[in-house]
């Protein structure tokens, strides 16, 4: 289930926000502390789904004002209203609010903006025995298995029970203690309203994670990264395994700590994209790697085939579909601009092809490297118009945003020419204005970006997935 908490200032916005609530919480939760000129029984009457009544303290986070006293007899009169739940902290005087609950159901709750304290189990207990109907055990996730704590005992429960972490590496925790049996998790109405760090919007844990849909069983894939927060890749692959019907759900996992991450959840993973800085660290946790990974030396792919964990690089396939899609690569002259870990899987891939490379880059060292390596040609960025050229592929991160005016090349030797640029934010780079004003071909880095997660759902589920359902995405 999915609650939305109202964090509005005053009972007008709030009932404005109860009513857009209605339509996408399973349940509501009425932060009393956040409202002024607090009309309880309009707000409770408003809800058209279960409403929890929670009375926050400023040392849990919350904004209440007046002293412990004034705090609980707001509490008890929204169990004289008859409100559907009412959350009440361990630590308070709770006895007598669950001694005179009526027909309110009791939420013992504990909180903790530090940490997740090594001593939750005996938390957990103390929650257990106080006489109340659900426990609900928030902590913060200081490391990605903190998470796992607290699913743990999420599942255990025989209690109904409310489990998560809070922060920026509490969000697994957000998408899946409800698929653990937590009776329910909190979601904001929209991006500014959360009531805790680290809230994903309703929308989102609705329709894109699915979290009221996916069945018991379900299997994990995810993206490991560092930093992850701006990765798009769990909007692509949960359409897709809602499209395919597959009870399989896709989170992003913000990793610092590779081997920490492997350790504690690799087993529990059926398998998971790798993106910076891990694409070539990961190989050393890895049972086995495919040839075209192997010589790319980075993985962006993993499949956890009956427990053994095996690498591929569809990078390289997504590049060389989307240029092989406008154009020939074979006995073409194939300038590639940069020398990184995503330009030698490039190089590797247009070598493959009977491409004939020159690699040129800002620091001239690094492209001798590699070409030495692959034997190929190589040069500066600067060498550019006296290098012959029929594709031209920029993998450097000149154009990104925010520098979006910034070209790798002086552009004026631009002519007829296909170009791609692995850049997908902006979509159109100023190198590809720049060369579809001089009658070139131009394909966009969000090409490259749906082929490659195309194959990583091939690899996962050994089905075709449809690129245009994909593109529309
Ligand atoms: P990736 O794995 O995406 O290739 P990388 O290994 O960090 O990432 O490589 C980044 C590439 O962008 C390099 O070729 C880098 O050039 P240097 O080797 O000289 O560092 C190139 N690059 C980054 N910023 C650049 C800039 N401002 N001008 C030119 N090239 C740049």
């Amino acid at each position: 289930m999915i609650c939305i908490p109202i964090t509005s200032p005053d009972t007008e916005s709030a009932l404005a926000d109860i009513k857009k609530a209605n339509n996408i919480a399973d349940i509501i939760e009425l932060r009393i502390d956040y409202i002024s000129n607090l009309d309880l029984k309009k707000l409770i009457e408003a809800a058209e789904k279960p409403v929890i009544a929670t009375n926050r303290r400023k040392a849990d986070n919350g904004k209440f004002e007046g002293n412990e006293e004034e705090r609980l007899a707001v509490i008890k009169q929204a169990i004289e209203l008859n409100v559907d739940y009412v959350d009440i902290e361990i630590d308070s005087d709770h006895n007598d609010i669950i001694k005179n609950k009526k027909n309110s159901k009791i939420i013992i709750s504990y909180h903790n903006f530090k940490e997740t304290p090594t001593n939750i189990e005996e938390i957990f207990n103390k929650l257990k025995s106080a006489n109340a109907y659900i426990i609900k055990i928030v902590t913060t996730a200081n490391k990605l298995s903190d998470n796992l704590k607290i699913i743990e005992l999420v599942k255990k429960s025989k209690k109904p029970v409310i489990g998560l972490c809070m922060g920026p590496l509490g969000e697994i925790s957000r998408i899946l203690a409800p698929l653990y049996g937590s009776f329910l998790t909190f979601a904001s109405l929209d991006k500014g309203k959360e009531s805790s760090p680290g809230q994903i919007p309703a929308e989102i844990l609705r329709n894109i994670y699915r979290i009221n849909d996916i069945k018991p069983g379900f299997k994990i894939y995810g993206v490991i990264g560092d930093p992850i927060s701006k990765s798009k890749g769990y909007i692509i692959h949960n359409s897709l395994f809602k499209k395919e019907k597959l009870n399989n759900i896709y989170l992003r996992f913000q990793v610092e700590d590779l081997k920490e991450f492997m350790e504690n959840f690799s087993n529990l993973l059926a398998g998971f994209s790798v993106t910076m800085p891990h694409k070539q660290q990961i190989i050393n946790y890895l049972d086995d790697i495919d040839l075209t990974a192997k010589k790319i030396k980075a993985v962006n792919t993993v499949v956890n085939k009956d427990g053994k964990l095996i690498g591929y690089n569809t990078d390289l396939i997504g590049a060389i579909k989307a240029i092989g899609a406008k154009t020939e690569i074979k006995n073409k002259n194939v300038t590639i601009l940069g020398a990184g870990g995503a330009a030698r899987a490039i190089a590797v891939g247009i070598l493959a092809k009977g491409g004939k490379v020159t690699i040129l880059n800002r620091t001239v060292e690094k492209a001798e490297k590699l070409a030495k390596e692959l034997n190929c040609s190589f040069g500066s960025l600067k060498n550019f118009e006296s290098v012959k050229t029929n594709i031209l592929i920029n993998v450097t991160s000149v154009g990104m945003y925010p520098n979006i005016n910034a070209t790798p090349i002086d552009t004026k030797s631009l002519k007829n020419i296909v170009v791609f640029d692995a850049i997908y934010n902006p979509e159109k780079t100023k190198l590809l204005q720049e060369a579809e004003k001089n009658n070139c071909i131009i394909i966009g880095g969000k090409e490259m970006f749906i082929n490659q997660a195309a194959e990583q759902f091939k690899i996962w589920s050994g089905k075709e997935p449809d690129i245009e359902f994909l593109r529309s995405i």
